[in-house]
């Protein structure tokens, strides 16, 4: 069958007249056609290699169909063409530019920042062990952010990375301390979706190791990073925070861009946003990436990127950043 198919197209190609296309046509599909003959002898076979036959007939009389029609808007063209009434010299179509989208942009430009300020960038896995995304960061088998609510989970141990805090651990067993890094990625929460929440969202990760370090090298560093991200001063809230890799833990909330600081649906109308975790990375955390705590310190944090994002260029749905509609990607 491949081989009469193979042949038949072949023949098509050469085609150079719409009479010769129609011989060939006959040739093959005709009532006398070499594929209408393998089709009348079907009733000769087995029930099982009748259905299997005539798929494969019906296959290459579609192939075929479909070479000729190509074939013979080829030859019409061919023919204006020769005959001087197609002019080749009009402008042909322009062919679709896509567009970076304003995610991968902001990234670029804060991976920037942090390069020139000495840090590692580094990308991890978005499947992980529940190892590295909890257990390694001092997250225990009770803790409320390991319900089935909060985490997609797969077979075998593994889950979607709920926050790129799992590359942590990676980081530290990877790195010869001290060391700075970031590391951003996607990463995946099982939970209902609104204008603030998506399944699907970026964060960004920052740590950095040291002898000797406190709250105030972490807030002067998140200052730093603010300022540069904003290029202007940006209304901050610091509230204690709990997350069991670090401690003390820290919240940052960022005075909320949509709505100036009024309240919106993005703000929850608090006027502010969550804009990033960060706190000193906890001993056991130190200890679990193959370091000693003694002689080891450092901090970490995690910048919810599809937040800075919506803040940034005032999206207002999260739900636009994924939803794949060339008009939202555009007006960037
Ligand atoms: N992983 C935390 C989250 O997803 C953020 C965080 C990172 C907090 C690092 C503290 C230190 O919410």
């Amino acid at each position: 069958m491949e081989e009469i198919e193979r042949v038949a197209l072949e023949e098509i190609e050469k085609a150079k007249t719409p009479e010769e296309l129609r011989h060939i046509e006959v040739k093959y599909l005709g009532k006398k056609g070499i594929i209408t003959e393998q089709l009348k002898g079907l009733g000769t076979l087995e029930p099982e290699k009748r259905r299997e036959k005539g798929m494969a007939l019906n296959r290459a009389k579609q192939v075929i169909l479909e070479a000729i029609k190509r074939q013979s808007k080829r030859i019409v063209e061919l023919q204006a063409l020769s005959e001087g009434r197609i002019d080749p010299t009009l402008p042909g179509i322009t062919p679709q530019v896509g567009h970076i989208h304003p995610l991968s942009q902001v990234l670029e430009e804060v991976i920037e920042i942090f390069y020139s300020l000495g840090y590692y960038v580094m990308d991890f896995y978005e499947v992980e062990t529940e190892y590295y995304n909890f257990e390694a960061l001092n997250i225990p088998k009770d803790h409320p952010a390991r319900d089935l609510q909060d985490t997609f989970y797969l077979e075998d141990g593994f889950l979607l990375r709920t926050h790129t805090s799992a590359g942590q651990i990676r980081a530290m067993r990877l790195l010869p301390p001290p060391f700075r890094a970031v590391f951003p990625g996607k990463v995946f929460r099982f939970e209902a979706t609104d204008a603030s929440h998506e399944h699907t969202f970026h964060q960004l990760e920052g740590l950095m190791i040291d002898r000797h370090v406190s709250v105030a090298h972490l807030l002067s560093a998140m200052m730093t990073l603010l300022t540069a991200i904003f290029g202007k001063d940006v209304g901050v809230r610091l509230r204690p925070g709990y997350f069991p890799f670090v401690e003390p833990g820290f919240e940052l909330d960022i005075s909320c861009s949509v709505c100036e600081g009024k309240g919106c649906s993005v703000c929850k109308h608090s006027g502010y946003v969550e804009f990033l975790g960060c706190g000193l990375v906890h001993p056991n955390v130190i200890r679990a990436g193959g370091l000693d705590p003694k002689e080891w310190e450092g901090w970490a944090f995690g910048i919810g990127l599809s937040r800075l994002v919506m803040m940034r260029y005032k999206v207002s749905d999260i739900r636009w950043l994924f939803s794949g509609d060339l008009r939202f990607v555009r007006q960037f």
